[in-house]
């Protein structure tokens, strides 16, 4: 049995409220609430799939269903695209005006229409991508994930949708999952940071004011996603209450403060609960603690799996009185209308209260309000920007910060002049460099944007007369964990001739369930590639275009330089091209740990238990953190040196801000950018400490022989962790904070320990 305090029940929000209280806003939203009838209610808190709507063609709104939906049984969200693939901002708009005035005609209320963006506004046929989350998170610079909600939030506006699906900020710590690419990677700060710039970027400054540029986010998916036991989407997980209060809760807690207009629930289990039936978590964490007044929508379907799936109900409508009684405000039952009834019925034997069902339906439409969807639901606004050429620039330049240089013998940059041989199953496709939810679900890029370059033809055209491309292994396009070698001798032969060897491997695009698999190790056909071309002697540039980091241990060694550069998008390619000749410098930083062994799948904040390192006079427990690249682990073309490392004071307490600077010097002979990262180390605490953990992040620009100081401020009440208590503590004692291969000891003179959240 949990204790009260841990399971953080509370009944008043402990600290300011998350979104302050608008009057205007929720005058409006009585007066509507007033005028409601119980089906009325229901229906504001139902989502539906556009495919109900759809006429025979796919392409095009069935009048009679539209009349179903939302004129009888007065659905208030639908989600989604036609035809389960991309279309233009034209097209969009039309379909949602269609909706809309329906919508106003039968109701009086606004429908509000979502959209999977997830990396800019890849929904939309003519709308700009950039690279996926994983890929901004290895910029370590916040600056990308501003520029990709803000493009993001626009171009989905200009197709009048106003909710995007995004941020994904589940933790990436689990390479086995199939998601990891979608979220900011491993760590709790840099997802907590760069999370929180996307979500203002996306809404706005005043979340009780969106305007026509901006969309309300949903935070995905709330929580503790990312982890499940079997490293299968969607399935269970086992999560220490501490971790899930200190680690996972980190990230959504940074954005719900910064406004998060609405969050979407992990679609699984922690620790034998289903999240939409987790009452401490839906009510309690967010909704009391911080005084949330936002609203949780489910993920796909899964008011169902609380009966179909989990067995914790018996019937569809005890599911719904389930998830509506911990928390759920609107229910995504994709294809079921009849979710309604559900509701209505649930009230009227009171299964639902009045007060819980009104207080869903005010939080369903203070977002619409907010959204000034009632004085516009739909609108005519220029976006002249919309896929503008500063977009683009952008996307590039996020591109060229994300790609990651692991290894380089000296073959890399590629010398003018060099013969080079493009091989492996991702030289050639856009759909791998963008990865899932590019135009399609499953992603599906060259159906789309033939345009952009590939790997090969960005090569191709850097280095003419110079390049030549033989897949040697390729993929089945209907699964994407399949693939054939179909030329391994040919690729083998033409490397002969060649002076070096880029050869692209990893994974196809893939997305949610469909990217489970069984066996982390890349392709047994892919790795039978780089051996053959390692027989030849030619220096092996290998290129890792892949979501998660596949394992190499065993053909590591054949390569001369490995590149990993994830999901980069469109403009990835061309960004490879510029960063392998050199044209361009490297600065892209792992934000995971790319594993080894497939027995030791770490990440870089391990207990100091776990390795002899850390660990003195200890039995030799044969504890080894062997990785392939560590979490924040990148070269570059010059290199840095890191001095003088000063904190303002020797000793602290949980009130003190800590101010860290420490300078850095390009000693080499190229311009580069570098990610500065501050970590820090509580070297004895009540619960066995991680070794340690990142606190800080900036990143520089410096020019040769240039020296930059960076500062960092530290609140030392970020150095605390959650105790078996479900508190914080910030504990007496020392700390070491470290930085760039520096370090300085300080010393906490005073325990403090403190209710979650907030100090
Ligand atoms: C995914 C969500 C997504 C939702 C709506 C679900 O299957 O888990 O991330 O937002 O579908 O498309």
């Amino acid at each position: 049995m949990l204790s009260a305090a841990l399971l953080g029940v509370a009944c008043a929000p402990k600290g300011p409220q998350a979104i302050p209280t608008d009057k205007a806003v929720e005058a409006k939203v009585e007066k509507v609430l007033k005028g409601m009838t119980l089906e009325e209610k229901a229906g504001q808190l139902v989502q539906l799939n556009i495919s109900v709507l759809e006429d025979g063609t796919r392409e095009a709104i069935d009048p009679a269903k539209l009349e179903k939906i939302i004129g009888q049984y007065k659905v208030g969200s639908i989600l989604n695209v036609m035809h389960d693939a991309a279309h233009s901002r034209e097209q969009t708009a039309a379909m949602v005006r269609q909706i809309q005035e329906k919508s106003m005609e039968a109701i009086g209320i606004p429908c509000i229409y979502g959209l999977d963006m997830i990396h800019g506004a890849t929904y939309l046929t003519d709308g700009s991508f950039y690279p996926q989350e994983i890929n901004l998170a290895a910029t370590f610079n916040r600056e990308y994930a501003r520029m990709m909600g803000r493009a993001m939030a626009y171009e989905t506006r200009a197709a009048q949708v106003p909710w995007v699906f995004s941020p994904v900020m589940d933790l990436g710590r689990d390479p086995r999952w199939p998601r990891l690419w979608e979220s900011y990677g491993e760590d709790p700060y840099l997802q907590a940071e760069m999370a929180r710039e996307e979500t203002i970027a996306i809404q706005g400054e005043d979340p009780n004011h969106v305007d026509l540029e901006h969309c309300a986010v949903s935070l995905k998916h709330f929580i503790g996603y990312g982890v499940p036991v079997s490293g299968k989407d969607r399935t269970p997980a086992i999560i220490a209450q501490n971790d899930l209060r200190e680690k996972f809760f980190a990230p959504f807690l940074e954005c719900f403060r910064a406004g998060a207009l609405t969050a979407m629930v992990n679609s699984a289990s922690i620790n034998g609960i289903p999240t939409h039936a987790n009452a401490i978590l839906l009510s309690g964490w967010v909704k009391e603690e911080l005084g949330w007044d936002g609203m949780f929508v489910t993920d796909w379907a899964d008011i169902d799996n609380l009966y179909v799936r989990d067995h914790v109900a018996a019937t569809k409508k005890e599911a719904v009185a389930m998830g509506i009684n911990a928390g759920i405000d609107m229910i995504m039952d994709p294809y079921d209308p009849e979710c309604v009834t559900a509701i209505v019925e649930c009230v009227k034997e009171g299964a639902i209260s009045q007060s819980r069902l009104d207080d869903a339906v005010r939080r369903v439409l203070r977002l619409k309000v907010r959204l000034g969807l009632f004085d516009k639901p739909v609108w005519d606004y220029s976006y002249p920007e919309f896929g503008s050429e500063q977009f683009a620039k952008e996307s590039y330049a996020a591109a060229l910060e994300s790609e990651v240089l692991l290894k380089n013998n000296g073959v890399l940059p590629l010398k003018e002049g060099a013969r080079i041989l493009v091989t492996g199953p991702n030289a050639n496709t856009l759909r791998a460099l963008n990865g899932g939810w590019s135009y399609t679900w499953q992603g599906n890029a060259d159906a789309y944007v033939p345009q952009y370059k590939t790997i090969f033809q960005a090569l191709f055209d850097r280095y003419p007369g110079k390049v030549a491309w033989v897949p040697g292994v390729v993929y089945d396009h209907n699964n994407w964990q399949k693939d054939f070698a179909i030329n391994i001798q040919q690729a083998k032969d033409a490397a002969r001739n060649m002076d070096v060897i880029v050869c692209c491997v990893g994974e196809n695009s893939y997305c949610e369930t469909p990217g489970n698999m069984d066996d982390l190790n890349l392709s047994a056909n892919q790795k039978e590639l780089v051996k053959a071309l390692a027989a030849t002697g030619k220096p092996i540039v290998l290129v890792l275009n892949e979501g998660r980091p596949r394992l190499i241990g065993d053909i590591e060694p054949l390569a001369s330089a490995v590149v990993d550069v994830m999901l980069p998008s469109n403009f990835g390619g061309t960004a490879l091209a510029a960063l392998l000749s050199g044209d361009e410098n490297f600065s892209g930083k792992l934000p995971f740990t790319y594993s080894k062994h497939i027995n030791a799948l770490h990440t870089y904040d391990y207990k100091v238990s776990e390795h002899r390192e850390t660990m003195d006079g200890s039995y030799n427990y044969d504890a080894v953190m062997d990785v392939q690249w560590p979490f924040g682990f990148g070269l570059s073309y010059t290199s840095f040196e890191y001095k003088n490392l000063v904190v303002s004071a020797d000793t602290f307490n949980a009130a003190d801000v800590l101010r860290v600077s420490v300078d850095v010097t390009n000693t080499g002979a190229r311009a580069g950018k570098e990610a500065v990262l501050l970590y820090s180390s509580d070297l004895v605490a009540s619960l066995i400490p991680d070794v340690k953990r990142l606190r800080g992040f900036e990143k520089i620009d410096l020019e040769p022989g240039q020296t930059k100081t960076v500062t960092f401020e530290v609140p030392a009440s970020a150095l605390a962790f959650v105790g078996a208590d479900g508190r914080w503590r910030l504990e007496k004692g020392d700390f070491r904070l470290s930085c760039g291969g520096l370090s300085a000891l300080l010393t906490c003179t005073e325990t403090k320990v403190w209710d979650t959240p907030n100090i």
